[in-house]
């Protein structure tokens, strides 16, 4: 068996003197909650998205939350989201008491916009797309649906920060113009900053839009429903006083967290370049290797890949995707999977309503996916030791 020596992790945060400085920039100033460098971050990622509005949040998580409230989501709405997906998308609509109704992915991991147009029905409240990996849905077909039944799209960004679609940025004002130029569509856009993501701040998210009311009723419900600018009641510009209008989440970002993400930002075309290059590396290997296919990349969109999701061909095997990993950890590759669909944990088996023998395609998947480790911060070398590794795991199993 050939093995590297020390454990490759499946991922890790590349993060700089730069953030390193500006944290302890906050550390030392005294302010260290949602502040100054809070505004600085928003306004900076608004500037490289291209979006009117964009409002820190300490997760992705709370972001979907607060943009589901936003728009009234409430018991006996429906809100169409893939099951391959990670469980967060799908709490968020069960915490407030709606249901979620998943529907099934196609070969490209994404959401198949003919499978959301068959889910729509008089109580659908909103439609929730997942960018898998960083490569965006077919937004297309997915903004025609919402144009023509009238309904918002909350689009799950977790991974796709950077993404382009026909050349403009997931969540920027300039994608919604090209694609619903006259009609209008509303569209909120949560992304993650979690430490495994393209960029991270630790834990922490960003939800941009363009819709005015929809950011200011977002911006109250991330601080506990209270008054403009409360954050600032401990400074000498702010006053004392606030006003509840709604009984709000508390989902702010601390300047700490914008400190990383401030310089993360700045690198995030770096990162993404390096992830692209990797992923080249990987998918021209493995186009020798008949037990493995590569993730499918569009032509009309960027893949930022965020995940690099490899397909075993299990027929092909001897072992199935579980001992493939173990196989893998022993030659001291980390590895993970995205996603255990959702209807298929215990509690959505018995929360879900209806049938749940639409989603075979995800189910087909979950069987044979294994994300291999893809970052910035892995050597070339280290992208070798993955494709030796997985060569070698291919070539004592093959049937
Ligand atoms: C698709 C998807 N949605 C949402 C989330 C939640 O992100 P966060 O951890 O920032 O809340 C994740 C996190 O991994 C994710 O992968």
């Amino acid at each position: 068996m050939i093995a590297r020596e020390t454990y490759l992790p499946f991922a890790m945060p590349s993060i700089g003197q730069e953030e390193i400085d500006e944290v302890v920039d906050s550390l030392r100033s005294g302010w260290i909650t949602t502040g100054p460098k809070v505004n600085r971050f928003e306004s900076d990622f608004a500037a490289y998205i291209g979006a009117k509005h964009a409002l820190a949040v300490n997760s992705c998580t709370a972001g979907l939350h607060i943009a589901l409230t936003a728009l009234g989501v409430a018991p006996g709405d429906e809100v169409i989201v893939p099951t391959f997906t990670f469980c967060s998308s799908v709490n968020v609509v069960v915490h407030l008491g709606a249901e979620p109704v998943l529907v099934d992915v196609g070969e490209d991991f994404n959401v198949r916009p003919q499978a959301i147009e068959a889910a729509i029905t008089p109580r659908t409240k909103a439609i929730m797309p997942v960018h898998y990996s960083g490569q965006a849905c077919d937004m297309q077909a997915i903004y025609d649906i919402a144009v023509r039944y009238g309904l918002p799209v909350v689009e799950d960004a977790a991974h796709a920060v950077g993404s382009l679609y026909h050349h403009h940025k997931i969540g920027s004002a300039s994608l919604v113009q090209h694609l619903a130029p006259e009609a209008g569509v509303t569209v909120v856009t949560v992304f993650s900053f979690y430490a495994t993501k393209n960029m991270t701040t630790g834990e922490g998210g960003m939800i941009t839009t363009e819709d005015d009311t929809l950011a200011d009723q977002m911006r109250l419900l991330t601080l506990h429903g209270m008054s403009r600018d409360a954050w600032k009641r401990y400074t000498h510009v702010g006053s004392w006083h606030y006003d509840v209008v709604v009984p709000g989440y508390k989902g702010n970002m601390t300047d700490i967290q914008a400190a990383l993400g401030i310089h993360q930002l700045r690198r995030l075309d770096g990162f993404i370049e390096t992830r692209q290059r990797y992923a080249q590396i990987y998918d021209d290997t493995f186009a020798h290797l008949p037990e493995v296919d590569t993730p499918v990349a569009h032509t009309d969109r960027n893949h930022i890949y965020h995940l690099y999701v490899i397909r075993l061909r299990l027929e092909r095997l001897r072992i199935d995707r579980g001992q493939f990993i173990d196989a893998l950890k022993a030659r001291n590759i980390g590895t993970s999977v995205h996603f255990i669909p959702v209807h298929l944990h215990p509690f959505y088996q018995k929360r879900l309503l209806y049938p749940l023998d639409g989603l075979s395609e995800a189910e087909r998947l979950y069987d044979q996916i294994i994300s291999l480790p893809l970052y910035p911060r892995m050597t070339e070398a280290d992208v070798q030791d993955v494709l030796t590794a997985v060569t070698d795991v291919v070539r004592v199993s093959r049937r």
